[in-house]
């Protein structure tokens, strides 16, 4: 709660702070706002870059580990996974892996790349995987505030457990979204 009430909550209130000032980007979505950065005056970029990408970055987490399922079976991401992963458990000893290896403030994501193969990536601070042409479908927050009040410096604690609450059925939802909106 209080990743989710203090922090993400800081990012929005940047977010909508900077964006007071410019009445006419208020209407874009956080996607178009981080795919346009050039766009921007030169003086806001990084903040833009910073709190869209944590605005968004913080929602997705949020989204993907929400408990509410409906018992729709994720079978597109399974079978995608299970095609480029050979099977789950070792997609998932993967993720582990890869998690572990983010050093500093960062994320680890999975993604879609242009060839529409699943694909992991690691990005610093609050960058966004937009800006690389990746869509993003899931993704584990690895900054300090998202673990260290639980498990302080043990971090692959809280990767192994994070994996056990990903809602299946949220990462489903993306990808096939992707697919549809393309
Ligand atoms: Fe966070």
């Amino acid at each position: 709660m209080y990743h989710h009430d203090k922090h993400l909550k800081a990012y929005i209130d940047k977010l909508n702070k900077i964006l007071s000032d410019y009445p006419g980007y208020q209407n874009l979505s956080l996607k178009e706002i981080i795919e346009n950065l050039s766009s921007f005056p030169q003086n806001i970029r990084t903040d833009l870059r910073n709190n869209a990408g944590g605005v968004f970055n913080h929602k997705l987490y949020f989204d993907i580990i929400n408990p509410k399922k409906t018992g729709k079976e994720p079978i597109n991401i399974t079978n995608a996974i299970i095609k480029q992963y050979k099977d789950f458990g070792e997609f998932v000893k993967i993720f582990k892996q890869q998690a572990n290896e983010v050093f500093g403030s960062g994320y680890l994501f999975l993604t879609i790349n242009k060839f529409n193969e699943l694909q992991f990536v690691i990005t610093a601070n609050q960058n966004s995987v937009f800006e690389l042409n990746l869509y993003p479908i899931m993704l584990i927050d690895l900054w300090e505030h998202a673990y260290y009040l639980d498990y302080q410096n043990r971090r692959s604690d809280y990767i192994n457990n994070f994996v056990k609450i990903v809602n299946l059925e949220k990462v489903e939802e993306r990808y096939v979204n992707y697919f549809n909106d393309k």
